[in-house]
């Protein structure tokens, strides 16, 4: 038994002066003076002059994906473990089926390689390519896997990119399933003929990049892939939403009733373009990720999203190249591996540039950086949440501890931080996931395998969702709203 004392507890609704008792992995109970409920013995985090908030949820995330010829250096246990240090208790990470893979197949491996998380974690399941085997491996993905939400790349040409009719047929699926479609929105082929242009004009290195994906690939992307989830009725989250253009189709969208998400990295909101120009190329290429960091104004545009509430989520795509792996692109950017990381980290910067500055209230703060994540992808109040029966997953804040982020300091696997040298003001003290105290000033005790699968239940009830499937499997069913 766990017992947190003496916190204030905030929420995405509420802040309260509350103790919170843990038994069993759940919270138990959540009020003042629990003191005299915890057994003798019970483990006691004095949490007095601190915040007690749901532990953060990243859905965004990449640990050891094979990609672009290498693997992501931060392996399943390494990057969850760094997540704990900075409060974050749960990831969603994504299953990319190589172009004909199987996506059970695909499913089964990365689930293998997760058993060794040391915290809760999810899958998103990409769709990369279609046939018979992918409609049919979608639905038992849904009913029997507890996924409920499926990627799709518009970026990656000659790779993992799909075309519209692909995302027609894909969406119509999740529609059918009860499951909500997800997209990477960039235009790859727009992407790709300015990518040969820069070369043949002998551009090869970083700079590249950001040139390469200007801001309109992005929004068109975002506009197009709306438009067919509203000609389909399914709802959508546009993942790293990096610049104003997509930020205002999600905006329009919303504003006219459609059922459209979205999501900001911290990476977006406090990093810009200008360090794509330094003459330091390998700092440069460190920060090679797609959509590129963009201009300032666009960070602006971001935090405006994030409290308007048209965008919901923040997340990370940790997804780490070191330096050796970064080189492969030395000469030629297109095959620098697109990634940057960050899980340690996002919770102490939302905070920091959110909270500190004035852009959130710290009820905002939960909702960004844990709630509207359970609540849009159907695990809330498990996630997300401090209430009995919820999972015992904390993070007890310091509100007035600092630290200076640093890649010598860091617990990523990888050899570079794109936050390096910013102070932050606000860090997790204690951790505590499936009740279990795993981080306590500065002391990881991540634990290989602790972490569990957790089930994300389609977003029909069952009756409904078989019959809706049942039906879906006689005939295409009619565009409709939800
Ligand atoms: O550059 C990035 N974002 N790498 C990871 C794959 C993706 O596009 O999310
Ligand atoms: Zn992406
Ligand atoms: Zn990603």
């Amino acid at each position: 038994m766990l017992l947190v004392k003496n916190g204030t507890v905030v929420t995405a609704d509420q802040t309260r002066r509350a103790d919170v008792l843990c038994d069993g992995g759940l919270i138990r109970a959540v009020g003042e003076g629990l003191a005299a409920e915890a057994p003798a013995g019970a483990e006691v985090i004095d949490a007095g002059g601190q915040l007690v908030m749901p532990g953060g949820i990243d859905p965004h995330t990449h640990m050891q994906l094979p990609f672009m010829g290498t693997v992501a250096s931060e392996d399943f246990y390494t990057g969850t473990a760094a997540g704990l240090a900075g409060g974050t208790t749960m990831i969603i990470d994504f299953v990319i089926p190589a172009p004909e893979q199987p996506l059970m197949e695909a499913y089964r491996q990365w689930r293998e390689w997760a058993e060794k998380a040391a915290a809760d974690y999810s899958f998103h399941v990409a769709v990369t390519w279609w046939d018979d085997s992918v409609h049919k491996d979608m639905g038992t993905l849904v009913r029997e896997c507890g996924v409920n939400s499926f990627k799709h790349f518009m970026a990656y040409k000659n790779a993992i990119m799909v075309d519209d009719e692909i995302l027609f047929r894909s969406f119509t699926r999740a529609w059918e399933l009860g499951a909500i479609a997800t997209v990477h929105a960039e235009n790859g082929d727009v992407v790709f003929q300015l990518q040969q242009e820069l070369l043949a004009r002998g551009i090869t290195g970083p700079e590249g990049h950001p040139l390469s994906r200007p801001p309109e690939v992005e929004g068109e992307a975002t506009n197009r892939a709306i438009r067919i989830a509203q000609v389909l009725g399914v709802p959508v989250y546009i993942v790293h939403v990096s610049a104003r253009e997509s930020l205002q189709a999600i905006t329009r969208a919303r504003s006219e009733g459609q059922r459209v998400f979205g999501e900001a990295l911290a990476g977006h909101l406090v990093v810009d373009d200008s360090v794509y120009w330094s003459d330091d190329k390998e700092f440069a290429a460190a920060h090679v990720m797609s959509p590129p960091f963009r201009p300032k104004h666009h960070q602006d545009a971001l935090w405006h999203g994030l409290q308007s509430g048209n965008l919901q989520t923040t997340a990370t795509d940790h997804c780490c190249f070191c330096a050796d792996q970064k080189a492969m692109g030395r000469d030629d950017f297109t095959r620098i591996p697109n990634g940057t990381g960050g899980i340690e980290n996002r919770m102490e910067i939302l905070w920091d540039e959110g909270v500190n500055k004035g852009r959130l209230t710290m009820n905002e703060f939960v909702r960004v950086t844990s709630a509207n994540t359970a609540q849009i992808f159907n695990i809330y109040p498990r996630k997300g949440a401090i209430a009995a029966g919820s999972d015992a997953d904390l993070v007890v804040w310091d509100p007035a501890a600092t630290k200076t982020i640093s890649a010598k300091t860091h617990r990523h696997n990888v050899d570079f931080n794109i936050f390096e040298g910013r102070t932050v003001t606000g860090c997790a003290s204690h951790t505590v996931s499936g009740g279990k105290v795993v981080f306590a000033n500065g002391d990881l005790r991540a634990e290989n395998g602790a972490g569990r699968y957790v089930d994300r239940p389609s977003f029909q009830s069952t009756a409904l969702g078989d019959a809706l499937a049942r039906r879906a499997e006689r005939k295409t069913p009619a565009p409709r709203k939800r």
